[in-house]
């Protein structure tokens, strides 16, 4: 059983959790896109991880996981998550690969991302998480963009590298007014990993193309959200990859053929952290409540998220670009004591009222929710084990978000450990 996990809001729906869970039922467990911006924050063992750049898969024993070429590498993060992870008695050896294809993230793309970031008007900041994440895949695009299998061979990987800087430099000094970086800071930096990511390097499509003719079980572990991806989400306010379905294929290097199953999660409420539009979002007294009780700070830059009501407009555009089979519906726990929870069904622009997502940025930042209001409920859901434990108005909730996003729920969360799930 081969399974794509996407996350079908904005990031942050607790893919982390469900990827932990699936990740028992697979042999192997793939990263596609993105790089060390995610955060996916597991409990395993009685002890919280947040994994940026690894597949949240490592911490299973006897897993194989791969980091495939559609995402991109800092291996200065990559190195310090492997030597956390090894502190605390999780090896990798032997279990984890990295493609040859994925693009390295340098230091000037940090320098960049930040510089590009500070140099923007408020109104047009994105948020990014400074990673270095969109300069990289900017590179990529345009074609001078260095991979980690370029480190194979020293003589072309200083060669390329010389003749990036020349650019990267004109465009630091010129545009920005920064020094520059100089190419002997840059050659020593990527030394410095170098022979330690060698021997992590793998052809991965190869390697996963034969697994999966083995009949080896593959978990695609998305990261980011739907509407963050660059072609699908609310760009500009985006990530720089396609954090939508589409990515786990041309970033493992993968056949669709082989998939049998396209997962979605969503948080009972909706989160944003970062710029960009948001129409659901909380008034202020209920955002800070939320919050505060659903720790939405990021697992990445520690930033508050944002919080808004459940966008049925939204979720509904997640199932059809992502084609997704059933939803894992993550903290149920947080709305408790709600006295009425509001979804989003439709939105309204110009006098005009309609329930699919607009595909104009510009129409969408103007867009009006169209509430229905249920009533909420009290209970403490945080031990509740079956479903019929749920209080009857959970319960309606529920059922009534399963049919806006004509999805079947499969999976209920109702707190961070393992045991507090339910399954239906
Ligand atoms: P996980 O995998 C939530 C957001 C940033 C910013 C925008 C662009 O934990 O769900 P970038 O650094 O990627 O260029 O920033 O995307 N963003 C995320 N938001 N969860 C994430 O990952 C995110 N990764 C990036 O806040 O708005
Ligand atoms: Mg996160």
């Amino acid at each position: 059983m081969n399974r794509i996990l996407i996350g079908a809001q904005w990031g942050d729906e607790g893919k982390g959790k469900i990827i932990d869970l699936l990740a028992r039922k697979s042999d192997i467990i793939v990263r596609y896109q993105g790089g060390n911006n995610a955060g996916h924050t597991v409990r395993f063992s009685d002890k919280t991880y947040i994994l940026h750049l690894i597949p949240s898969g490592i911490l299973h024993s006897g897993k194989v996981c791969v980091i495939g070429n559609g995402v991109v590498l800092d291996p200065e993060a990559f190195f310090e998550e492997v030597d956390v992870l090894e502190s605390k008695g999780i090896n990798v050896d032997g279990r984890l690969f990295v493609s040859e294809q994925a693009h390295l993230i340098m230091p000037y793309h940090k320098i960049m991302d930040c510089l590009r970031e500070e140099n923007l008007k408020k109104s047009e900041m994105i948020g990014t998480t400074k990673r270095g994440i969109g300069p990289c895949y900017a590179d990529k695009m345009a074609r001078v963009g260095l991979r980690a299998g370029d480190l194979k061979n020293l003589g072309y990987f200083k060669d390329r590298l010389e003749s990036v800087l020349e650019e990267k430099n004109a465009v630091l000094r010129k545009i920005y007014g920064h020094p520059g970086i100089s190419f002997k800071e840059v050659y020593k930096h990527c030394l410095k990993y170098r022979k330690r990511l060698l021997g992590f390097l793998t052809d991965t499509p190869t390697y996963l193309y034969n697994a999966s003719r083995k009949g080896k079980s593959i978990l695609f572990e998305g990261a980011q959200g739907t509407l963050l991806d660059v072609d699908h989400g609310t760009y500009p306010y985006v990530t720089s990859s396609n954090a939508s379905v589409g990515g786990a294929i041309a970033g493992s290097g993968v056949s669709p053929t082989v998939i049998d199953r396209v997962i979605g999660v969503v948080k009972a409420y909706t989160t944003r952290v970062g710029e960009g539009p948001f129409p659901t979002q909380f008034p202020a007294s209920l955002m800070k409540q939320i919050q505060t009780k659903g720790e939405e700070f990021g697992a990445t830059t520690g930033r508050p998220r944002r919080c808004g009501w459940f966008d049925a407009v939204i979720a509904r555009y997640s199932v059809r670009i992502n084609g997704l089979d059933e939803m894992a519906m993550m903290k149920l726990d947080v709305l408790s004591g709600l006295p009425e929870i509001k979804i989003a069904v439709a939105y309204k622009l110009g006098g005009k009222e309609f329930s699919d997502f607009p595909p104009s940025s510009c129409d969408f930042s103007r867009c009006q929710p169209v509430y229905e209001t249920m009533k909420g409920w009290n209970e403490d859901l945080t031990g509740v084990r079956r479903w019929k434990q749920l209080p009857p108005n959970a319960r309606k909730y529920l059922k009534r978000l399963e049919s806006l996003m004509e999805t079947p729920i499969s999976v209920v969360s109702i707190g961070s450990k393992r045991s507090q799930t339910i399954f239906l």
